[in-house]
């Protein structure tokens, strides 16, 4: 299913969002080009792509989550670990599987992925609310 960004999903950190946006956008891409029966080579170069985007989004919200002390962070950075792995069983039924179970397997990314923005990347939204950015202040200053 191709999904629409919605601002309900706005976390208020500006890095977050936009790489949320960016990164739904290249979900859905993945989604159409099986849809229009791409190459499994294209499609996995679309993959390659959100997997190299996720790693440096969730490094960011880590580092983040880290310099803050969030509280949080360790169940967080555990759902990250979920969603690698969700990625590389996506990769493998690209490689392996019928255009069916390659949908199946997006929708239970893109189902994964926008639980996590709407829970967990909005409760740390919440917590950075009204706190210095201090990745953002150590690059100015
Ligand atoms: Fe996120
Ligand atoms: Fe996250």
């Amino acid at each position: 299913m191709l999904i629409d960004w919605q601002d309900k999903w706005l976390t208020g950190d500006t890095r977050i969002d936009t790489d949320h946006k960016d990164m739904l956008l290249i979900i859905n891409n993945i989604h159409d080009a099986v849809e229009m029966d791409g190459s499994r080579e294209s499609v996995l170069v679309i993959l390659k792509s959100l997997v190299k985007l996720t790693y440096e989004h969730f490094s960011f919200e880590e580092c983040l989550m880290i310099v803050t002390e969030y509280p949080e962070s360790v169940a967080h950075m555990d759902e990250h670990q979920n969603l690698h792995s969700i990625a590389n069983i996506l990769a493998y039924n690209i490689e392996i599987s019928n255009q069916e179970i390659v949908l199946d397997t997006i929708n239970f990314f893109e189902d994964w992925f926008i639980d996590h923005i709407e829970n967990m990347d909005a409760e740390l939204g919440r917590f950075l609310k009204g706190r210095p950015n201090p990745i953002i202040q150590s690059s100015i200053g």
